[in-house]
């Protein structure tokens, strides 16, 4: 496995690939490789001769610089995983290769999909990860690239970037890994002591009291679905913790769905603050 740091030889190596007619796959990561991330290599191994992984900490998408400093890091121990896995390169850059100036002059926003969810407490955060999946992406050259459905407004921007710019990559969303008492696999799950690691699951508990409810009842309504979620979050949740924002959203605009439509197809959508952590989730509902 080739462990590259300059952004000029990832991009050679890319190059020479597909000059010998081979496909590339790449995975971009921050780092601390989980069994989610895993999946994502192993889904690019079914489709594409090469794997390119990059890990890469992306100051530019961290708005608290508590939270980046706080991330966690092991690149020793990822570099294990990756050989394990048989990637054929990792791609490592420098903060400094990639930012020179304090924050680039030059941004890509999607201010429609970047003010919602997410965007609205992390403001900046999305600018900072397209701008780094683009940068990405130019120097990578890939023919596929693959992200996890549990940062579903991340995907659906990438996707909309990708498509609005014509870049030559076709992106694969991938089914979130779950532990299993149902938490999402995260990085951040690291940074959990125990007994917020055993509250955690009020995420996976209130989205699958919906889901549910759907199975039970096909017509149930947005607004039957949201009461649903904000009883069990209110309810469940304990004093240390603090809700960001939760709701039953349209999958493609992620506006608020109508109240008096069905939930059936939706996005449920929950960024809670378990003790310090931030965790997401989300589920479409079927
Ligand atoms: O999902 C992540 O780990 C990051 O947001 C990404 C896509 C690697 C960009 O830094």
């Amino acid at each position: 496995m080739l462990v590259i740091h300059k952004i000029q030889e990832i991009s050679a190596y890319s190059k020479g690939t597909k000059q010998a007619g081979l496909t590339v796959a790449f995975v971009p990561t921050m780092g601390y490789l989980h069994a989610g991330h895993i999946q994502l290599i192993r889904e690019a191994r079914k489709r594409a001769n090469r794997i390119i992984v990059s890990i890469f900490v992306n100051p530019l998408q961290f708005n608290d610089s508590e939270d980046l400093k706080n991330y966690p890091r092991n690149p020793e121990r990822d570099l294990g995983l990756l050989r394990e896995e048989d990637v054929d390169a990792v791609f490592m850059p420098e903060v400094r290769q990639i930012y020179t100036d304090e924050k680039p002059g030059t941004i890509i926003s999607n201010p429609g999909l970047a003010n919602k969810l997410c965007g609205i407490s992390r403001p900046g955060h999305f600018e900072g990860v397209l701008f780094i999946v683009h940068n990405l992406f130019q120097w990578v050259q890939p023919d596929f690239a693959f992200f996890g459905l549990k940062d579903y407004q991340q995907q659906l921007m990438i996707r909309k970037m990708v498509n609005d710019l014509a870049m030559p990559v076709e992106i694969f969303s991938i089914p979130t890994i779950r532990e299993e008492d149902g938490l999402a696999m995260s990085s951040r799950n690291a940074r959990l002591n125990n007994s917020e690691r055993s509250r955690s699951t009020l995420i996976f508990q209130s989205m699958m009291l919906v889901q549910n409810a759907i199975h039970e009842n096909k017509n149930l309504t947005n607004s039957d679905a949201f009461l649903i979620l904000h009883n069990s979050l209110h309810a469940g949740l304990s004093a240390e913790d603090r809700i960001d924002y939760f709701g039953i959203y349209d999958p493609q605009t992620l506006e608020l769905a109508a109240a008096d439509k069905p939930a059936l197809g939706n996005l449920i959508a929950i960024a809670l603050y378990i003790g310090k952590v931030r965790l997401i989730d989300n589920l479409l509902l079927v």
